[in-house]
């Protein structure tokens, strides 16, 4: 089966073998049977993926849909969504449902299930904040799990399901808790800015969203227009030495202290000033309003993002002696 339209790069990929997965009891049970055995790859909305022309393995393209609110704690609501939901749209109807509290992860493309995967995170919050749980079913054993959030080891853009330990887990259902009361979250500037331009002093949890999606729509391609993976590398978190060194050449330099005594930098801020912003190389280029992002021009395929990709590294690595990781997966 042709993958170009699942994966929101729009790189032309065909699957060896494809299954989509819409029932969960099928899901366990073809999973004991051993029919899903060999390399597997998960495919949700296929946002964070960089695919390879010929995918050979087996596909497992998540389709589980179904939204509800559950139990109110007084200190909290439970919100939970099916794997295959999409994100933006489960945010947009907990607000519908008067429950603020995933505002500012508005817009995030991609579908309910992956965003533990990479712990998705925007203008200061993210998903481990919101989390209570999820359900995933073991794809070796055939058998259903449930993890929290120590369970699922949250990090940076990151998680267990990126790892060895967790790579056999399909999530089917994730259990999000919004606290009561609701405070919005405005510690990014550029958002705080922007609501207090529009004269809102005490934000609804519907006007932050407004707010962020617009900010999103001033920066950010939306990959029905021009095929994306959202940012492609993570913000370098670098020591407390190797921060002090880019900041006295160069002061203005974007850096967030962390909890741990490390920096992190602001790997978009790096690339633009290598000059890559707006740069193309064949059908690939970095976007020219947030370097961070890689874009398809038209007819690229995964080797054309991997080889600029690369340039892009090497080009940071050389001037700043930063390493930059990619934060898509590649296949
Ligand atoms: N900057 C530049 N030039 C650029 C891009 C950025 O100078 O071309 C500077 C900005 O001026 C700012 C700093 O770098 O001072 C940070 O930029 P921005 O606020 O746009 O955010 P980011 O660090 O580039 C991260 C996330 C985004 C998230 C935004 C907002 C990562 C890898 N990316 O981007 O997440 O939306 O913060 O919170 O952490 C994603 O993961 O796909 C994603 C879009």
């Amino acid at each position: 089966i042709v993958l170009d339209a699942f994966n929101t790069f729009g790189l032309p990929a065909v699957a060896a073998r494809y299954q989509r997965i819409d029932d969960v009891d099928a899901l366990v049970e073809a999973a004991r049977d051993g029919r899903l055995g060999g390399p597997r790859l998960v495919l949700g909305g296929g946002s964070n993926v960089i695919l390879p022309a010929r995918v050979d393995r087996l596909v497992l393209h998540v389709a589980l849909r179904g939204r509800e609110v559950l139990d109110d704690t007084g200190d909290g609501v439970c919100v939970a969504a099916a794997a295959g939901e999409s994100w933006h749209d489960f945010v947009r109807w907990t607000l519908d449902q008067g429950l603020g509290g995933l505002e500012n992860l508005s817009l995030i493309p991609g579908t309910v299930g992956a965003a533990p995967v990479q712990n998705i995170g925007a203008y200061g919050l993210e998903l481990a904040e919101r989390f209570d749980h999820l359900e995933a079913v073991d794809l070796d054993r055939g058998t259903r799990v449930r993890l929290d959030a120590a369970a699922c080891r949250f990090g940076y853009r990151d998680s267990v399901f990126k790892h060895p330990a967790g790579a056999q887990l399909l999530i089917t259902r994730v259990v999000l808790r919004l606290p009561r009361p609701w405070a919005p979250v405005l510690g990014y500037a550029d958002l705080a800015r922007r609501l207090a331009a529009q004269g809102i002093a005490a934000p609804t949890p519907v006007q932050v969203s407004d707010a962020v999606i617009a900010i999103r729509r001033e920066k950010l391609p939306d990959p029905a227009q021009l095929g994306n993976a959202g940012s492609f590398f993570k913000n370098p978190v670098v020591d407390a030495a190797t921060a002090a060194r880019l900041l006295a050449g160069h002061p203005g330099a974007p850096h967030y202290a962390q909890a741990d005594g490390r920096v992190k930098l602001a790997a978009g801020w790096l690339i633009d000033q290598c000059g890559w912003k707006g740069r193309a190389l064949g059908p690939v280029a970095c976007h020219d309003r947030q370097a961070l992002v890689l874009v398809n021009r038209g007819g690229a395929s995964g080797a054309d993002v991997a080889r600029v990709a690369a340039a892009i590294a090497a080009d940071v690595h050389a001037r700043f002696g930063i390493a930059l990781e990619p934060e898509p997966v590649f296949i």
